[in-house]
Protein backbone atom coordinates (compact mmCIF):
# COMPACT_ATOMS: atom_id res chain seq x y z
CA UNK A 1 0.00 0.00 0.00
CA UNK A 2 2.95 2.44 0.98
CA UNK A 3 4.37 2.02 -2.24
CA UNK A 4 0.97 2.78 -4.08
CA UNK A 5 0.58 5.62 -2.31
CA UNK A 6 4.25 7.19 -3.39
CA UNK A 7 3.57 6.32 -6.81
CA UNK A 8 0.08 8.26 -7.00
CA UNK A 9 1.28 12.58 -7.53
CA UNK A 10 -1.62 13.12 -8.96
CA UNK A 11 -4.85 13.00 -10.73
CA UNK A 12 -6.16 14.25 -13.69
CA UNK A 13 -10.28 14.89 -12.79
CA UNK A 14 -13.48 14.54 -15.04
CA UNK A 15 -16.99 15.41 -13.82
CA UNK A 16 -19.97 15.14 -16.10
CA UNK A 17 -22.69 13.72 -13.95
CA UNK A 18 -25.20 16.40 -14.69
CA UNK A 19 -25.02 19.49 -16.29
CA UNK A 20 -22.07 21.33 -15.33
CA UNK A 21 -18.65 20.35 -17.37
CA UNK A 22 -15.47 20.15 -15.47
CA UNK A 23 -11.80 19.28 -14.95
CA UNK A 24 -9.12 19.43 -12.40
CA UNK A 25 -5.63 18.41 -11.64
CA UNK A 26 -5.50 17.54 -8.04
CA UNK A 27 -2.32 16.57 -6.18
CA UNK A 28 -1.52 15.12 -3.05
CA UNK A 29 -3.23 15.99 -0.35
CA UNK A 30 -5.99 17.36 -2.16
CA UNK A 31 -4.42 20.71 -3.62
CA UNK A 32 -6.12 21.57 -6.41
CA UNK A 33 -3.41 22.86 -8.95
CA UNK A 34 -5.89 23.41 -11.84
CA UNK A 35 -9.49 23.78 -12.56
CA UNK A 36 -12.14 24.70 -15.10
CA UNK A 37 -15.70 24.32 -15.04
CA UNK A 38 -18.25 25.43 -17.48
CA UNK A 39 -21.94 25.52 -16.56
CA UNK A 40 -24.51 25.37 -18.95
CA UNK A 41 -27.53 27.16 -17.28
CA UNK A 42 -28.21 29.25 -19.96
CA UNK A 43 -28.54 26.75 -22.22
CA UNK A 44 -31.22 24.68 -19.78
CA UNK A 45 -33.05 28.21 -18.37
CA UNK A 46 -35.57 28.65 -21.43
CA UNK A 47 -36.84 24.71 -20.66
CA UNK A 48 -37.28 25.34 -16.98
CA UNK A 49 -34.98 22.27 -16.12
CA UNK A 50 -31.86 20.19 -16.95
CA UNK A 51 -32.66 18.60 -20.66
CA UNK A 52 -30.46 15.78 -20.69
CA UNK A 53 -29.97 15.21 -24.48
CA UNK A 54 -28.68 18.94 -24.28
CA UNK A 55 -26.61 18.13 -21.19
CA UNK A 56 -24.73 15.39 -22.95
CA UNK A 57 -24.17 17.14 -26.17
CA UNK A 58 -22.34 19.86 -24.33
CA UNK A 59 -20.35 18.16 -22.03
CA UNK A 60 -19.06 16.36 -25.44
CA UNK A 61 -18.48 19.85 -26.96
CA UNK A 62 -16.37 21.01 -24.28
CA UNK A 63 -14.65 18.02 -22.36
CA UNK A 64 -11.39 17.61 -24.10
CA UNK A 65 -11.01 21.57 -24.70
CA UNK A 66 -11.11 21.87 -21.07
CA UNK A 67 -8.26 18.97 -20.07
CA UNK A 68 -6.27 20.76 -22.47
CA UNK A 69 -6.95 23.90 -21.17
CA UNK A 70 -6.07 22.01 -17.36
CA UNK A 71 -2.43 20.65 -18.48
CA UNK A 72 -1.90 23.72 -20.27
CA UNK A 73 -2.13 25.75 -17.27
CA UNK A 74 0.13 23.59 -15.03
CA UNK A 75 2.13 22.91 -17.92
CA UNK A 76 1.86 19.33 -17.26
CA UNK A 77 2.10 16.21 -19.97
CA UNK A 78 0.66 13.16 -19.53
CA UNK A 79 3.75 11.69 -18.17
CA UNK A 80 3.43 13.17 -14.99
CA UNK A 81 -0.48 12.19 -14.58
CA UNK A 82 -0.49 9.05 -12.23
CA UNK A 83 -4.30 8.77 -12.63
CA UNK A 84 -7.90 9.65 -14.17
CA UNK A 85 -10.62 10.19 -11.81
CA UNK A 86 -14.28 10.04 -13.25
CA UNK A 87 -17.63 10.61 -12.30
CA UNK A 88 -19.40 7.08 -12.93
CA UNK A 89 -22.19 7.39 -10.83
CA UNK A 90 -25.03 8.55 -9.66
CA UNK A 91 -26.53 11.18 -12.47
CA UNK A 92 -27.77 11.50 -15.87
CA UNK A 93 -26.85 8.46 -17.79
CA UNK A 94 -25.64 10.23 -21.36
CA UNK A 95 -24.23 12.83 -19.08
CA UNK A 96 -22.01 10.41 -17.45
CA UNK A 97 -21.32 8.28 -20.61
CA UNK A 98 -19.44 10.89 -22.08
CA UNK A 99 -17.13 11.60 -18.97
CA UNK A 100 -16.82 7.68 -18.75
CA UNK A 101 -16.08 7.03 -22.03
CA UNK A 102 -13.72 9.85 -22.32
CA UNK A 103 -12.01 8.50 -19.22
CA UNK A 104 -11.45 5.00 -20.60
CA UNK A 105 -10.13 6.62 -23.84
CA UNK A 106 -7.44 8.59 -22.32
CA UNK A 107 -6.52 5.64 -19.84
CA UNK A 108 -6.15 3.36 -23.03
CA UNK A 109 -3.90 6.00 -24.89
CA UNK A 110 -2.08 7.69 -22.16
CA UNK A 111 -1.53 4.58 -20.47
CA UNK A 112 -2.42 5.56 -17.04
CA UNK A 113 -4.84 3.92 -14.53
CA UNK A 114 -8.50 5.29 -14.36
CA UNK A 115 -10.87 5.02 -11.62
CA UNK A 116 -14.93 5.66 -11.25
CA UNK A 117 -15.71 7.65 -8.26
CA UNK A 118 -19.09 8.30 -6.65
CA UNK A 119 -20.71 11.56 -6.63
CA UNK A 120 -21.83 11.48 -3.61
CA UNK A 121 -18.30 10.25 -1.89
CA UNK A 122 -16.95 13.30 -3.71
CA UNK A 123 -19.41 15.88 -2.69
CA UNK A 124 -19.07 14.58 1.31
CA UNK A 125 -14.88 14.66 0.63
CA UNK A 126 -14.96 18.34 -0.43
CA UNK A 127 -13.86 19.98 2.53
CA UNK A 128 -10.23 18.32 2.42
CA UNK A 129 -9.89 20.38 -1.17
CA UNK A 130 -6.85 23.07 -0.98
CA UNK A 131 -5.85 25.74 -3.63
CA UNK A 132 -3.35 29.14 -3.72
CA UNK A 133 -6.89 31.05 -2.58
CA UNK A 134 -7.72 28.58 0.62
CA UNK A 135 -5.23 27.20 2.67
CA UNK A 136 -6.73 26.74 6.10
CA UNK A 137 -4.20 25.71 8.50
CA UNK A 138 -6.93 23.80 10.05
CA UNK A 139 -7.55 20.35 8.20
CA UNK A 140 -10.58 18.07 8.54
CA UNK A 141 -9.65 14.13 9.25
CA UNK A 142 -12.22 11.27 9.84
CA UNK A 143 -14.68 10.41 11.82
CA UNK A 144 -16.85 13.33 10.65
CA UNK A 145 -20.58 13.98 10.39
CA UNK A 146 -21.62 15.13 6.41
CA UNK A 147 -24.21 16.98 5.32
CA UNK A 148 -24.78 16.51 1.63
CA UNK A 149 -27.39 19.21 0.46
CA UNK A 150 -27.37 19.37 -3.81
CA UNK A 151 -30.27 19.93 -6.41
CA UNK A 152 -30.67 15.76 -6.43
CA UNK A 153 -29.62 14.78 -2.99
CA UNK A 154 -30.27 15.45 0.97
CA UNK A 155 -28.24 13.23 2.56
CA UNK A 156 -27.09 12.99 6.13
CA UNK A 157 -23.66 10.46 6.97
CA UNK A 158 -21.33 9.64 9.57
CA UNK A 159 -17.94 9.44 7.80
CA UNK A 160 -15.84 6.62 9.93
CA UNK A 161 -13.11 6.62 6.87
CA UNK A 162 -12.22 6.66 3.17
CA UNK A 163 -14.94 4.67 1.90
CA UNK A 164 -17.08 4.01 5.32
CA UNK A 165 -19.50 6.04 4.99
CA UNK A 166 -23.01 5.60 7.19
CA UNK A 167 -26.45 6.95 5.96
CA UNK A 168 -27.96 8.03 9.00
CA UNK A 169 -30.88 10.15 7.01
CA UNK A 170 -32.06 11.10 3.53
CA UNK A 171 -34.52 12.98 1.55
CA UNK A 172 -38.11 10.95 1.75
CA UNK A 173 -38.88 13.31 -1.21
CA UNK A 174 -37.68 16.07 -2.80
CA UNK A 175 -34.10 17.32 -2.37
CA UNK A 176 -32.95 20.47 -0.41
CA UNK A 177 -32.01 22.08 -3.89
CA UNK A 178 -35.34 20.74 -5.74
CA UNK A 179 -37.52 23.03 -3.43
CA UNK A 180 -35.54 25.85 -3.75
CA UNK A 181 -35.67 25.62 -7.60
CA UNK A 182 -39.53 25.03 -7.36
CA UNK A 183 -40.26 27.59 -5.01
CA UNK A 184 -38.15 30.10 -7.41
CA UNK A 185 -39.99 28.76 -10.28
CA UNK A 186 -43.38 29.56 -8.51
CA UNK A 187 -42.15 32.94 -7.82
CA UNK A 188 -41.40 33.11 -11.94
CA UNK A 189 -37.34 33.07 -11.73
CA UNK A 190 -34.98 31.29 -14.12
CA UNK A 191 -33.88 27.81 -13.39
CA UNK A 192 -31.62 26.99 -11.36
CA UNK A 193 -33.17 29.50 -9.30
CA UNK A 194 -31.49 28.60 -5.58
CA UNK A 195 -28.85 31.46 -5.63
CA UNK A 196 -31.46 33.74 -6.78
CA UNK A 197 -33.61 33.29 -3.00
CA UNK A 198 -30.12 33.75 -0.86
CA UNK A 199 -29.73 37.26 -3.18
CA UNK A 200 -33.01 38.26 -2.37
CA UNK A 201 -33.55 37.05 1.02
CA UNK A 202 -30.62 38.64 2.29
CA UNK A 203 -32.04 42.14 1.28
CA UNK A 204 -32.30 44.37 4.50
CA UNK A 205 -36.36 44.72 3.72
CA UNK A 206 -36.70 40.66 4.29
CA UNK A 207 -38.28 39.65 7.46
CA UNK A 208 -37.89 35.96 7.83
CA UNK A 209 -40.63 35.66 9.93
CA UNK A 210 -43.73 37.18 7.84
CA UNK A 211 -44.71 34.18 6.12
CA UNK A 212 -45.51 30.71 7.70
CA UNK A 213 -44.14 27.86 5.82
CA UNK A 214 -44.07 24.49 6.58
CA UNK A 215 -41.40 22.21 8.55
CA UNK A 216 -41.85 18.37 7.94
CA UNK A 217 -40.46 15.93 10.19
CA UNK A 218 -38.75 19.06 12.20
CA UNK A 219 -39.65 17.40 15.48
CA UNK A 220 -39.23 13.94 14.47
CA UNK A 221 -36.70 11.37 16.28
CA UNK A 222 -35.17 10.05 13.21
CA UNK A 223 -32.96 12.05 10.90
CA UNK A 224 -34.77 11.84 7.51
CA UNK A 225 -35.66 14.95 5.77
CA UNK A 226 -39.23 15.61 3.62
CA UNK A 227 -39.45 19.09 1.24
CA UNK A 228 -42.90 18.27 -0.65
CA UNK A 229 -44.98 19.28 2.27
CA UNK A 230 -42.81 22.80 1.90
CA UNK A 231 -43.65 22.77 -1.37
CA UNK A 232 -47.03 22.19 -1.49
CA UNK A 233 -47.53 25.03 1.35
CA UNK A 234 -45.32 27.40 -0.62
CA UNK A 235 -47.62 26.93 -3.62
CA UNK A 236 -51.07 27.22 -1.42
CA UNK A 237 -49.52 30.73 -0.12
CA UNK A 238 -48.82 32.21 -2.92
CA UNK A 239 -52.32 31.12 -4.76
CA UNK A 240 -53.53 33.48 -1.73
CA UNK A 241 -51.36 36.56 -2.65
CA UNK A 242 -51.71 38.91 -5.40
CA UNK A 243 -49.32 39.69 -8.42
CA UNK A 244 -48.79 42.82 -6.24
CA UNK A 245 -48.83 41.28 -2.56
CA UNK A 246 -45.93 38.83 -4.26
CA UNK A 247 -44.44 41.76 -5.58
CA UNK A 248 -44.28 43.94 -2.32
CA UNK A 249 -43.50 41.00 -0.04
CA UNK A 250 -41.04 39.17 -2.46
CA UNK A 251 -37.77 39.08 0.20
CA UNK A 252 -40.01 38.66 3.08
CA UNK A 253 -41.47 35.21 1.15
CA UNK A 254 -37.88 34.13 0.03
CA UNK A 255 -36.52 34.71 3.82
CA UNK A 256 -39.70 33.16 5.37
CA UNK A 257 -39.65 29.94 2.64
CA UNK A 258 -35.56 29.97 3.28
CA UNK A 259 -35.74 29.79 7.50
CA UNK A 260 -38.14 26.88 7.04
CA UNK A 261 -35.71 24.98 5.04
CA UNK A 262 -32.78 25.98 6.83
CA UNK A 263 -34.08 25.43 10.11
CA UNK A 264 -34.68 21.89 9.15
CA UNK A 265 -30.97 21.35 7.78
CA UNK A 266 -29.79 22.62 11.04
CA UNK A 267 -32.36 20.35 13.39
CA UNK A 268 -31.03 17.30 12.14
CA UNK A 269 -27.91 18.33 11.56
CA UNK A 270 -27.66 19.17 15.30
CA UNK A 271 -29.73 15.87 16.58
CA UNK A 272 -26.73 14.12 14.48
CA UNK A 273 -24.08 15.74 16.18
CA UNK A 274 -25.76 14.88 19.58
CA UNK A 275 -25.94 11.22 18.50
CA UNK A 276 -23.16 10.09 17.21
CA UNK A 277 -20.89 12.18 19.78
CA UNK A 278 -18.79 13.87 16.26
CA UNK A 279 -16.57 16.48 17.21
CA UNK A 280 -16.51 17.85 13.36
CA UNK A 281 -18.88 18.30 10.77
CA UNK A 282 -19.03 19.18 6.98
CA UNK A 283 -21.59 20.14 4.79
CA UNK A 284 -21.42 20.37 1.01
CA UNK A 285 -23.44 19.82 -2.18
CA UNK A 286 -24.84 23.34 -4.21
CA UNK A 287 -27.26 24.02 -1.46
CA UNK A 288 -24.30 24.61 0.81
CA UNK A 289 -23.48 27.86 -0.98
CA UNK A 290 -26.69 29.17 0.70
CA UNK A 291 -25.68 32.15 2.70
CA UNK A 292 -28.08 31.36 5.55
CA UNK A 293 -26.87 28.20 5.97
CA UNK A 294 -23.96 28.83 6.22
CA UNK A 295 -23.90 31.23 9.23
CA UNK A 296 -26.72 28.95 10.88
CA UNK A 297 -24.13 26.21 10.83
CA UNK A 298 -21.21 28.60 12.12
CA UNK A 299 -23.46 29.31 14.92
CA UNK A 300 -24.56 25.62 15.32
CA UNK A 301 -20.67 24.66 15.60
CA UNK A 302 -20.19 27.37 18.37
CA UNK A 303 -23.14 26.64 20.24
CA UNK A 304 -22.34 22.96 20.54
CA UNK A 305 -18.36 23.41 20.41
CA UNK A 306 -17.63 21.75 17.46
CA UNK A 307 -15.54 22.20 13.96
CA UNK A 308 -17.67 23.17 11.09
CA UNK A 309 -15.91 22.56 7.57
CA UNK A 310 -17.37 24.38 4.92
CA UNK A 311 -15.82 24.81 1.05
CA UNK A 312 -15.35 27.55 -0.83
CA UNK A 313 -18.33 27.80 -2.88
CA UNK A 314 -16.70 26.58 -5.86
CA UNK A 315 -15.85 23.13 -4.20
CA UNK A 316 -20.22 22.92 -2.62
CA UNK A 317 -21.59 23.38 -6.71
CA UNK A 318 -20.48 20.43 -9.05
CA UNK A 319 -16.89 20.04 -9.58
CA UNK A 320 -14.16 18.01 -10.75
CA UNK A 321 -11.70 18.71 -8.03
CA UNK A 322 -13.50 17.07 -5.59
CA UNK A 323 -13.74 14.05 -7.96
CA UNK A 324 -10.29 14.25 -8.11
CA UNK A 325 -9.75 14.16 -4.35
CA UNK A 326 -11.65 10.69 -4.14
CA UNK A 327 -10.17 9.29 -6.69
CA UNK A 328 -6.57 10.06 -5.57
CA UNK A 329 -7.28 9.24 -2.18
CA UNK A 330 -9.30 5.38 -3.41
CA UNK A 331 -5.51 5.11 -6.34
CA UNK A 332 -3.13 5.44 -2.90
CA UNK A 333 -5.18 2.91 -1.71
CA UNK A 334 -4.11 0.53 -4.94
CA UNK A 335 -7.71 0.83 -6.10
CA UNK A 336 -8.36 1.30 -9.80
CA UNK A 337 -11.25 0.59 -12.44
CA UNK A 338 -11.57 -2.20 -15.49
CA UNK A 339 -12.68 -0.68 -18.51
CA UNK A 340 -15.89 -3.23 -18.22
CA UNK A 341 -16.96 -0.72 -15.81
CA UNK A 342 -20.82 1.22 -16.39
CA UNK A 343 -22.31 4.32 -15.45
CA UNK A 344 -24.97 4.01 -13.53
CA UNK A 345 -28.18 6.02 -11.65
CA UNK A 346 -28.17 4.40 -8.51
CA UNK A 347 -27.66 6.99 -5.70
CA UNK A 348 -25.61 5.46 -2.75
CA UNK A 349 -26.48 1.95 -1.66
CA UNK A 350 -23.63 0.73 -3.66
CA UNK A 351 -21.18 2.43 -1.64
CA UNK A 352 -22.75 4.01 1.51
CA UNK A 353 -23.97 2.12 4.52
CA UNK A 354 -27.50 1.84 5.10
CA UNK A 355 -28.66 0.12 8.15
CA UNK A 356 -31.92 2.28 9.12
O1 LIG B 1 -24.33 20.21 -6.18
P1 LIG B 1 -25.02 20.93 -7.30
O2 LIG B 1 -24.21 21.95 -8.06
O3 LIG B 1 -25.59 19.94 -8.34
C1 LIG B 1 -26.20 18.73 -8.00
O4 LIG B 1 -25.47 17.73 -7.78
O5 LIG B 1 -27.44 18.77 -7.88
O6 LIG B 1 -26.32 21.63 -6.67
C2 LIG B 1 -27.19 22.43 -7.43
C3 LIG B 1 -28.28 22.96 -6.51
C4 LIG B 1 -29.41 23.66 -7.26
O7 LIG B 1 -30.63 23.17 -6.77
C5 LIG B 1 -29.20 25.12 -6.89
O8 LIG B 1 -30.39 25.90 -6.89
C6 LIG B 1 -28.65 25.01 -5.50
O9 LIG B 1 -27.75 23.91 -5.58
N1 LIG B 1 -27.95 26.22 -5.04
C7 LIG B 1 -28.37 27.00 -4.03
C8 LIG B 1 -27.47 28.07 -3.95
N2 LIG B 1 -26.51 27.91 -4.91
C9 LIG B 1 -26.82 26.75 -5.58
N3 LIG B 1 -29.43 26.87 -3.22
C10 LIG B 1 -29.60 27.81 -2.26
N4 LIG B 1 -28.78 28.89 -2.12
C11 LIG B 1 -27.70 29.05 -2.93
N5 LIG B 1 -26.89 30.10 -2.76
ZN1 LIG C 1 -23.67 17.35 -7.13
Amino acid sequence: MTNEKNKIKRVLAIETSCDDTSVAIVEKEGWVSSMRTLSQDSKHEPFGGIVPEIAHRNHSFHLLFLIEECLKETKLDWSEISGIAVTSRPGLIGSLLVGLLTAKTLSLAKKVPFIAVNHLEAHLLASFLRDKEFNPSLKLSFPFLALIVSGGHTLLCYAKALGVYEVLGSTLDDAAGEAFDKFAKMLGFKFPGGAKIDQLAKNSKANSSAFYFPRPLYSADHLNFSFSGLKTGALRLLSTLSSEEKEKNLHSLCASFQKALVDTLIEKLRKALLKKKCRQFTISGGVSANSYLRARAEALSKENNKTLFLPPIRYCTDNAAMVGYAGLKRMERGEASSQNIKASSTSYSDDFIDQR
